[in-house]
């Protein structure tokens, strides 16, 4: 190859490479006399499967077909490292492809996202699993055309994994999942370091995107028929900060920035778009200015993600939260105040290291106190280089199940009553899919993200249309258009 007619500028770079796998793509097809396909599998949160709307688009553009099997030619995991049972399901994984593996000598088997940043990870896949192609990481994903060349012209292990976030390319092919809604990215990484958490050292530190380029962006998608919009960050609440690294020590620093708030008026502003959520948001930088957002501009959904982790101040200090339970409490009260029918979700940790029983009822307690619509409940996951990790006092195992299965019982309780309070109620719902169960009805969402099944056909798939919810079901109604 000549390196000179290589670009160096992104993202005319990946288009060349993309040409290049597109070419060598062909002779494939050409050998095989058939056409070579992929499956994309995701892990984890919304970033991940955003991410992979990423990833698909390449591989589209290259001349790929999407199945939904991992017996495909070019198989990616992109992957979560959240809790250590996420590390272990890709493991699973693997070695079920291994046999498929053997089978089909034109197989790729590619490996992405935050596992990838764990170097233990990459020395496991070197050492046990050396039938995987190609690996890299959560900075990198944009480059996915140029690594596939790299394996083909190599044909051995491609590994390429940064430390650093210090670039974004963005206008790269997506294949979204929906036409009519999308995620955003409107910032990357994280800068609080929970002390339970993963993320800060496999997403890096917290780095916003301009507000010309996410509206531009929300613009475009507004253009090809996106109503509802998803704004993704780890923390939005600090979209915009600006900070100051000293080794370790991170401070922030005063700026003129647009704020959350401002950027979501910003976005309101943009018409087609019909609906604006985010997620996530950090309670101890959910500001008034948020609130009252919330509360003026009819297009942001009335749902709130705000996760509490644990009802015990002692647990949030030792968390590194920078909350209390008093302080979320009256957060709480603040934003129920301004908007009423708020639906309020959380994630909730139980088993954190010295979580006594006495921590763990006020976190029973301030599910009771909340009342949430919906809380995801995890176990504890003990992650290498976080602080919790080195504390004493783990919990032990058969405490942390019965606490679990006790704070189960209760937020399945409370938020199928809190669900009940849409009971008659005609609502607004963007119709998401044909039911797979009953495909005379469809299936879609309200703006407080409750679930409603009603009858209707194909043509309402992303629309939004009013519903009656005559009957709920527990988490979910069954409804009619009227
Ligand atoms: N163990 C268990 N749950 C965790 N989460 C993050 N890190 C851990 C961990 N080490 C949970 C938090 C977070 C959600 C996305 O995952 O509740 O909000
Ligand atoms: Fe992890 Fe805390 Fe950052 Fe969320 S805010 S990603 S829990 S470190």
């Amino acid at each position: 190859m000549d390196n000179n007619t290589i670009p160096v500028m992104e993202p005319d770079r990946q288009y060349y490479y993309m040409n290049l796998c597109k070419q060598q793509l062909l002779d494939l097809r050409t050998k095989l006399n058939r056409s070579v396909t992929y499956c994309v599998t995701t892990f984890g949160c919304q970033m991940n499967a955003h991410d992979s709307e990423k990833l698909k688009g390449i591989l589209d553009e290259i001349g790929y077909e999407e199945i939904e099997d991992e017996k495909a030619d070019f198989v990616i995991y992109n992957t979560c490292t959240i809790r250590e049972n996420a590390n272990l399901k890709l493991y699973g994984h693997l070695g079920h492809l291994k046999k498929i593996k053997q089978k089909n000598p034109h197989m790729i088997i590619c490996l992405c996202g935050c596992m990838m940043q764990e170097p233990h990870v990459i020395e496991t896949i070197k050492t046990k699993y050396k039938f995987v192609d190609i690996v890299f990481g959560t900075h990198n994903i944009y480059k996915l055309a140029e690594l596939i060349y790299k394996h083909y012209e190599e044909d051995e292990l491609v590994v390429e994994v940064l430390e650093k976030n210090d670039r974004y390319v963005e206008n790269l092919p997506t294949k979204r999942k929906y036409s009519f809604k999308c995620g955003v990215n409107i910032m990357y990484g994280c800068n609080n370091f929970c002390s339970y958490c993963i993320v800060p050292y496999v997403r890096g530190r917290e780095k916003s995107r301009t507000p010309e380029e996410i509206i531009c962006e929300v613009k475009r998608l507004a253009k090809s028929g996106v109503k509802e919009v998803m704004l993704l960050g780890q923390n939005v609440n600090s979209y915009g900060k600006q900070y100051a690294y000293d080794n370790d020590k991170i401070s922030e620093v005063e700026s003129d920035n647009v704020s959350f708030p401002e950027l979501l008026r910003l976005v309101c502003k943009v018409d087609g778009i019909q609906r604006v959520r985010f997620m996530t948001s950090h309670p101890k930088d959910l500001s008034d200015e948020l609130i009252k957002v919330m509360a003026e501009e009819p297009k942001i959904c009335k749902h709130l993600h705000l996760p509490v982790q644990s009802g015990s101040t002692e647990i949030l200090t030792k968390m590194n939260r920078r909350y209390t339970k008093e302080s979320y409490l009256e957060l709480v009260t603040k934003i129920r105040k301004a908007i009423p029918d708020i639906a309020l979700t959380t994630d909730i940790i139980v088993g954190f290291p010295g979580e006594t029983e006495e921590n763990f009822l006020d976190t029973m307690d301030i599910v009771e106190k909340v009342r949430y619509d919906q809380a995801f409940t995890f176990i504890y996951s003990k992650r290498s280089k976080t602080p919790a990790a080195a504390m004493d006092n783990q919990v032990d195992e058969a405490i942390i199940k019965d606490r679990f299965s006790r704070l189960l019982q209760l937020v399945n309780k409370v938020s199928s009553e809190q669900t009940k309070r849409f009971d008659g109620l005609v609502k607004d719902v963007l119709v998401e899919e044909i039911n797979h169960q009953d495909n005379s009805l469809v299936t879609g969402k309200t703006d407080e993200n409750v679930t409603v099944h009603f009858k209707g056909s194909g043509e309402l798939v992303g629309e939004i249309v009013k519903v009656k919810l005559n009957e709920c079901r527990g988490f979910y109604y069954l409804g009619e258009r009227i």
